[in-house]
């Protein structure tokens, strides 16, 4: 494979849980697959006071836990580590940036970093701004001699006009194709999978239609609550922390007309094309298509879990949505009148994130399914996580007398691809950024176009004191309203059980 051009990668609140959690390990990674260039440094930069050895043991504790390769040698990681630098400054001082600078300089001159140098800003959003304009005042953004990009953590923006004002102001220190915001589901092999299934396959993409297609569906369930992010989470909600971002960069890849080449503009002018086509909400969509709930106590097999109003830095009276489910359409030639439902929420009763393309039923019903129903829904399931993999459900003759149909499943699972090493998501975008291509990365205008179409049901919820707030136990699949939201008496959402293949409300989770 290639190898990309030697530089340094300086990661912003260095101190962070995604620093250790994610972002080192998926580098670690990278030097496992043999991805890093002769001459690579990673700097870390915080507020926290850590000399060089210290921040190199913490990220090894990392890399121990969530690197694929975390039972690599000593001798490996620590020729990793050798690599990993730290610089404690105050990142909300400009004056502070020159020692960046210096830093940096003589990081250069030892590893022969070629000046090449990625920001990464895993901080506070407060400091978006900051330090792109302080990294500006030293000069470091501009690419006289080697590259500097920039990338971006969620939440990009808290709202529409916050979207709007911190891309306005990124582009005062950067150039747009230096800047590159981050949406992790992008990178996940089953996301970039969905565009393969459609467009390297002849048989889907005829179906792929609102003449055959009758919904579909996008879920994201978590088991886990807020856990030690309330303080995060109060503020924003599931519909600012999932759906704005990664679940409607999902459904443009359900929607997206094939791209003319696979480039990052063709790729980026076709999703964007869904973003301007969704239908926005009329203020009656806003009560009838969009449903908030929000956890509440439970006993789940045995275990007693607290309500979110009684989670850490949770407001006692918080209107916060933990769940969140709604009904929009894409207004094109393609999917017009075909709704799309999309559903996220935490403390469900089990993990998944899918798609499910449900297909119109034969146009006569001519047998009985085995359970005594007509339902014979085809379905195909694109399982983003866990178990990545398809699965299509089909209709089947029942042996013996007569003709039952029961329903059967076509099932393929990406761990059979077993001699193939599926990269992490943050190892993946790393890898992109380093080289360059921002194919998976948000354009400013989508994610100010997502930002617009959210917004009248953050402004809703907000404004309106009559918007219903519902509650749902913990290890429930959330109000039972959501039910409602699906159109046709037989359908509702699918609640996939244990292994992911069988669904229904009571099942083995
Ligand atoms: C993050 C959200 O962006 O995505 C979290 O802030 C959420 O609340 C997480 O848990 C889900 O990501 P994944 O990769 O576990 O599906």
């Amino acid at each position: 494979m290639k190898k990309t051009t030697n530089q340094a990668l300086v990661i912003f609140g260095a101190s962070g849980d995604l620093t250790y959690r994610k972002l080192i390990p998926a580098v670690f990674d990278l030097y496992m697959n043999d991805s890093l260039p002769e001459g690579y440094a990673v700097l870390g930069v915080s507020r926290s006071a850590f000399s060089d050895k210290q921040f190199r043991n913490k990220m090894k504790e990392g890399i121990r836990l969530f690197a694929h390769y975390k039972d690599t040698g000593k001798e490996k990681i620590d020729d990793f580590l050798s690599r990993l630098y730290y610089l404690s400054i105050d990142t909300g001082k400009g004056e502070e940036y020159l020692h960046v600078k210096e830093k940096l300089t003589r990081l250069n001159k030892k590893l022969n970093l070629e000046q090449n140098y990625i920001f990464y800003l895993s901080t506070p959003p407060s400091l978006y701004t900051t330090i792109p304009k302080y990294l500006y005042g030293q000069g470091l953004t501009l690419q006289q001699k080697g590259f500097r990009r920039i990338i971006i953590e969620k939440p990009f923006g808290h709202d529409l006009a916050s979207a709007i004002d911190l891309n306005a102001q990124l582009l005062e220190f950067f150039q747009e194709d230096q800047i590159y915001r981050i949406d992790h589901y992008l990178g996940k092999e089953t996301v970039q999978n969905l565009m393969v299934t459609r467009f390297a396959n002849g048989i889907y993409e005829p179906l792929w239609n609102r003449n055959f297609i009758q919904h579909v569906e996008i879920t994201a369930a978590e088991s886990i609550g807020v856990e030690d992010r309330g303080g995060y989470y109060d503020h924003s909600g599931a519909l600012r922390d999932m759906v704005q971002n990664h679940l409607l960069q999902v459904a443009s890849l359900v929607a997206m007309e094939p791209p003319t080449k696979i480039t990052p503009e063709d790729i980026r002018y076709e999703k964007m094309k869904v973003f301007r086509s969704l239908r926005p909400f009329s203020k009656n969509d806003l009560k009838m298509n969009v449903i908030r709930g929000q956890y509440t106590d439970a006993t789940v097999r045995g275990k007693q879990y607290n309500g979110y109003r009684d989670e850490i830095n949770v407001d006692k009276n918080s209107r916060t949505e933990t769940y969140m489910a709604m009904k929009i359409f894409i207004d094109n030639w393609r999917w017009k009148g075909v709704p799309f439902y999309i559903r996220t929420g935490k403390r469900l009763p089990t993990n998944v994130t899918e798609v499910v393309i449900h297909f119109r039923p034969s146009p006569q019903k001519l047998f009985k399914s085995a359970d005594g129903t007509t339902n014979s829904d085809n379905q195909l399931i694109l399982r983003i996580q866990p178990d990545e993999g398809i699965l299509l459900k089909t209709g089947m003759k029942v042996p013996g007398r007569g003709y039952k149909v029961k329903s059967v499943n076509m099932d393929y699972h990406y761990s059979e691809l077993n001699d193939h090493y599926i990269p992490s998501a943050y190892e993946r975008l790393i890898l992109d950024s380093m080289n360059g291509d921002n194919t998976l990365y948000m354009s400013n205008e989508a994610a100010e176009e997502t930002w617009k179409f959210v917004q009248p049901v953050l402004d809703y919820w907000e404004n309106d004191k009559d918007a219903p707030l519902h509650g749902y136990p913990s290890g429930s699949w959330g109000p039972d309203v959501a039910d409602d939201l699906i159109e046709g008496k037989e359908n509702t959402w699918r609640y996939p059980c244990k292994n992911l293949a069988e669904d229904g409300i009571y099942c083995e989770l």
